[in-house]
């Protein structure tokens, strides 16, 4: 009590000073203790999924270059739809590791919602819909149709893609 009166009346140079002689100032300790510390078991899970849905989203551009912007082939974008069922495979594995946004600050900008833990069947669903309508984008792009292309393609984008954020991921962390 006595050093955190004594802080706050000399201010920012004393709290340095204290810093400098290796006393913890108490104002400090009471601080950091409302963020939960993640553990390098959960900061490593954050960046996993991250990076896997980094690469879904890589792919997902390669189709939608394609298709709105007629650049590469439908090969390549039929290739890009089959590479996203096949990482969508490995969804349920990258959040076995339970990090909730109350943990955002401490896990850097992790976005996946407690929701995620607390209803794990709903949210592999979502994985294993993504793989279904990927599968439908591949066999478009198999036929050859370009109506029955962009009909599959919005499906999965909305409903595979947007069904999960909706319900599993919150908001863009600044
Ligand atoms: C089963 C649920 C689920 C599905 C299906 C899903 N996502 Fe995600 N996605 C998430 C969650 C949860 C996050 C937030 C992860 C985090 O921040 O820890 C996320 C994050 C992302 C990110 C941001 C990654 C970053 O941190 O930079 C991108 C991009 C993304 N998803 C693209 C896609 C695309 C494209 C699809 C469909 C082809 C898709 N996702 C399907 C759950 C899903």
């Amino acid at each position: 009590m006595k050093r955190n009166t004594l802080l706050a009346a000399a201010g920012a140079a004393a709290v340095a000073a204290a810093v400098a002689f290796g006393a913890t100032p108490l104002v400090q300790a009471s601080e950091s203790a409302r963020v939960q510390l993640a553990s390098a078991e959960q900061m490593a899970a954050v960046k996993e999924r991250q990076e896997l849905m980094k690469s879904i989203g890589g792919n997902m551009k390669a189709i939608v270059d394609f298709l709105k912007e007629s650049k590469g082939t439908a090969a390549e974008a039929q290739a890009a739809a089959a590479k996203i069922g096949e990482l969508s495979q490995k969804i349920p594995a990258a959040f076995e590791t339970e990090a909730t946004l109350d943990e955002m600050d401490a896990v850097g900008k992790n976005r996946g919602k407690p929701e995620i833990w607390l209803n794990w069947e709903g949210f592999t669903e979502n994985a294993k819909n993504l793989e279904a309508k990927s599968a439908a984008l591949v066999a478009a792009f198999e036929g050859g149709d370009s109506g029955a292309i962009q009909t599959a393609f919005g499906d999965m984008g909305k409903n595979g893609c947007g069904g999960c954020h909706d319900d599993f991921r919150g908001p863009k962390v600044e």
